[in-house]
């Protein structure tokens, strides 16, 4: 009999009919008459109850099946006369595939912390918590790729490891084959990379934007969807040092062009997971934030406010309100700032816009006033900066000097400084940190909850 996943199993039209189910146990219960037990395989959040009438299993049978242990189990689908499920399987075969021995396996029944279950990332998965964010996860994955390829923009693979650190947005980790106890030296002392593996020194990315821009001066509109990697020390719940980004790069975009495609595809992103992962994050709603399905329906019912940088300090300055770190014209915005805007001051999420350029990249385009440029950050609920993007500079001149300005080596950029000498255009893209946007959408707090293993300071395991 072909098996029919547990997400199947609940179409009326295969009530009274003979099925297959395979998956984990999650409890078992019951008494010497009859034992019930609540599986899971892991295609949707709901378990099966089966039923097992104890004249037609011995007890020797049921044994095995403990929480955890993997179960094959053909027999009748009926309809249920217990309450929380419109069906159940009263079991005419059993198999039992893998055990689960009751006093080593961590998972039992009873709710654990996500603390514990970090520790237990490996098996975290098989839980309610953790199956409904992987789920939405991958459906996020899929509604980015849709996005982009409807709306006629090409994939583009970027490279993971580069010769250049020229995006100044945080600490890289190396790349390297040369022998750490005996590092081959220069006459002058310094570490010799010709002998290393790409005859330079390199390092794990921390955004493909740059090889971006070259596939959008060329194809018109990119995207990229890849790993990226940033040896911050922050122990943050909102950083991880590896992590999945979605850069998209358009030729002949402003920023104003850039915002409506940012504000769109977030949309589009959270509309695409209300439709797809009801269950699921109905199921997370009620674990752990009663507001979630909420707040993101009033992400896609507002517009987000577009506001300047300048104006956005001003409206700090005047809050009255204390903050950790300092306020004033020049400062870098922390979460607590970017959350004051969004979550007190307007209610929606926002759009800021024309940072100072000091705090902001080499490349984004330079404002009249010479002291800002083109950014802008998506500020979310919950989340802070969800997006950071701007229009690029697409003058040889002005890019080259601002370059020179922040010594950076000419010598690693002519490649990218090569698009501003042949055929140059406006362009602009931006960045969405996809875990913060699985963080928006799932409702968890803390990064380390929305990739299946995640990687930070001093925790590598797995
Ligand atoms: O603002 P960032 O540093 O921008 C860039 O990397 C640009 N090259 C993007 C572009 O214009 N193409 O990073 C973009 C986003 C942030 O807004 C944030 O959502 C996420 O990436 N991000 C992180 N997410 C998790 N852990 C970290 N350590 C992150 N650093 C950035
Ligand atoms: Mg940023």
């Amino acid at each position: 009999m072909k098996r029919t996943k547990i997400v199947d199993i609940f179409d009326p039209a295969l009530i009274g009919s003979d099925v297959s189910v395979k998956g984990w146990v999650r409890t078992r219960r019951g008494n010497k008459h009859v034992q019930f037990v609540a599986l899971n395989d892991g295609s949707t959040i709901k378990n099966i109850q089966i039923v097992f009438d104890m004249t037609r299993f011995t007890d020797e049978q049921l044994k095995p099946v403990t929480t955890g242990s993997a179960i094959h189990v053909t027999g009748k689908l009926v309809e249920s006369m217990g309450k929380g499920q419109t069906c159940e399987i009263q079991a005419d075969t059993l198999e039992v595939y893998g055990t689960a021995d009751p006093e080593a396996y961590p998972l039992q029944k009873k709710g654990h912390t996500l603390e514990f279950l970090r520790e237990k990332a490996h098996l975290r998965p098989r839980t309610n918590t953790f199956g409904a964010v992987l789920r939405i996860r991958s459906a996020l994955a899929m509604a980015i790729h849709r996005f982009f390829q409807e709306r006629g923009f090409f994939y583009l693979h970027t490279p993971l490891i580069t010769a250049s650190d020229a995006e100044g947005a945080g600490a890289m980790f190396q790349v390297t084959t040369l022998d750490l106890n005996d590092l081959p030296r220069t006459e002058d002392g310094k570490i010799d990379y010709s002998n290393d593996f790409f005859g330079k020194h390199t390092s794990l990315t921390v955004s493909g934007q740059l090889e971006g821009e070259l596939g959008a001066t060329a194809l018109g509109a990119i995207y990229t969807f890849g790993p990226t990697f940033r040896a911050e020390n922050s122990n943050t719940p909102r950083h991880l040092a590896e992590f999945w980004m979605i850069e998209p790069e358009v030729a002949f975009f402003d920023i104003k062009d850039n915002m409506d495609l940012a504000e769109d595809f977030i949309k589009y992103c959270v509309r695409y997971a209300l439709d797809h992962c009801r269950d699921d994050i109905e199921f997370l709603s009620q674990m752990y934030d009663e507001n979630l399905v909420a707040r993101l329906e009033s992400v896609l019912k507002d517009e987000f406010v577009r506001l300047s940088y300048s104006d956005g300090i001003k409206i700090l300055e005047e809050s009255g309100k204390k903050f950790e770190f300092p306020v004033y014209w020049g400062a870098d915005l922390s979460s607590e700032h970017e959350r004051y805007l969004v979550e007190e001051h307007f209610k929606r999420p926002v759009i800021l816009t024309d940072y100072p350029k000091e705090i902001k990249a080499f490349y984004m385009k330079q404002n009249e006033d010479g002291k800002t440029v083109r950014a802008m950050d998506v500020l979310f609920p919950q989340i802070g900066e969800i997006i950071g993007g701007s229009e690029r500079e697409e003058s040889y001149e002005k890019l080259s000097k601002r370059i020179e300005e922040l010594g950076i080596p000419m010598k690693d950029m002519w490649w990218y400084l090569d698009t501003r000498r042949f055929g140059t255009v406006p362009h602009s893209g931006f960045g969405l940190g996809f875990e913060r946007l699985v963080l928006f959408v799932t409702g968890m707090t803390n990064i380390r909850d929305v990739i299946p293993f995640p990687r930070t300071p001093g925790n590598a395991e797995f």
